[in-house]
């Protein structure tokens, strides 16, 4: 049974998914000397892990206070927002239909699979995995479809990014502070992959609420690494999403898009392209501390720390954080 419980305004109902707090590990020196830590989300434990379990807990405490029936998510074949999705609607007994891009393949594989087990259905478009707003296209008219058939679905768009849904990375930035202070150290510079925005634009009100609570405290740069081209672009569009979280949270202060930094230097061509720098992020992440990075997120963010402390962005001693955002289950995929 779901455990159901309010989080800093009466409005907001938050279930419980994630492992929570998870590990905080050192990682040792980065080549300029900075100290690297690692921020393990991909151990939040809902259906194998990552980032997605900490916005599903805002995401499926909205879709019970709206008495849904059912939960419609959409993303890319081999969506992690989807599988998780799909293990939160086994979790919540909610039954669970996702969007993907692509066609049905032969056999299911990586995150299809994992999602079939957790009992969802699965809706191939064809579409392509970049066609982000024909995606949501077809998520809307299965909502359509399925509340004209009598169901209440509850229809999360991609990526799970709302501002309800970034109360998950919110609530991150304040558990990533409490346990710095706990290891006793002060953290310069947080990095991630960004994609639908919704855990940077969660970073940011994060960041921006304890700044303005503590106007004294030296807060760490957050840094977004983009890998896919729609919020790679748009700076604007997570500070408007950092700014309904805020709301959410009952603050008056603002993001605004300068508060925003997201680097898309490390993408490659496009969205799921791989590039050189992301495998040789994953080999030496495998190497230095068994972290298991995925090639279309997870090794794109670390190919951009690793980067970003190449071309001396980090001084020596300086504390460095990569949000391990998780991704484990596309690395078991044929091409
Ligand atoms: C493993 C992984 N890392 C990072 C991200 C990016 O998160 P967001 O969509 O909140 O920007 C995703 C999104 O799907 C993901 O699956």
């Amino acid at each position: 049974m779901a455990r159901r419980r309010c989080v800093a305004q009466p409005k907001i109902t938050r279930v419980t998914l994630a492992t929570l707090p998870t590990p905080l590990e050192a990682g040792g020196k980065l080549p300029s000397g900075a100290n690297l830590w690692i921020k393990r989300d991909d151990l939040t434990g809902l259906g194998v892990g990552g980032n997605k379990a900490r916005k599903l807990e805002f995401l499926c405490g909205e879709a019970l206070d709206n008495n849904a029936t059912c939960l419609i998510t959409v993303g890319a074949a081999q969506s992690n927002h989807c599988r998780m999705t799909a293990a939160a609607g086994a979790r919540l007994n909610l039954p669970t239909h996702l969007v993907l891009s692509g066609v049905k393949p032969k056999q299911l594989e990586g995150n299809q699979l994992l999602s079939s087990m957790f009992g969802a259905q699965l809706h191939h478009t064809g579409l392509d995995a970049s066609d982000w707003s024909n995606l949501e296209l077809a998520r809307a008219e299965l909502t359509t479809d399925l509340t004209k058939s009598g169901h209440r679905p509850h229809s999360i768009p991609i990526g799970g990014s709302t501002g309800v849904g970034a109360l998950g990375y919110a609530t991150a930035f304040d558990e990533i502070i409490s346990q710095c202070n706990t290891q006793n150290f002060v953290v310069d510079s947080i990095v991630f992959t960004t994609s639908s925005g919704g855990t940077h634009a969660g970073l940011i009100a994060g960041l921006i609420r304890t700044r303005a609570n503590n106007p004294q405290k030296v807060l760490p740069k957050v840094i977004g690494i983009g890998v896919a081209k729609g919020v790679a672009l748009n700076p604007s569009s997570v500070a408007e999403l950092a700014n309904e979280t805020l709301t959410l949270l009952g603050e008056t202060v603002r993001a605004n898009q300068d508060d925003v930094l997201i680097d898309a230097n490390y993408m490659g061509g496009d969205y799921a392209v791989p590039t050189q720098a992301a495998a040789d992020a994953t080999i030496w992440a495998a190497h230095r501390g068994a972290w298991v990075l995925d090639p279309v997120y997870s090794a794109k963010g670390f190919s951009g720390l690793l980067g970003r402390d190449a071309k001396g962005e980090f001084s020596a001693d300086s504390n460095v954080i990569f949000i391990h955002t998780g991704g484990l289950p596309s690395l078991f995929i044929s091409h």
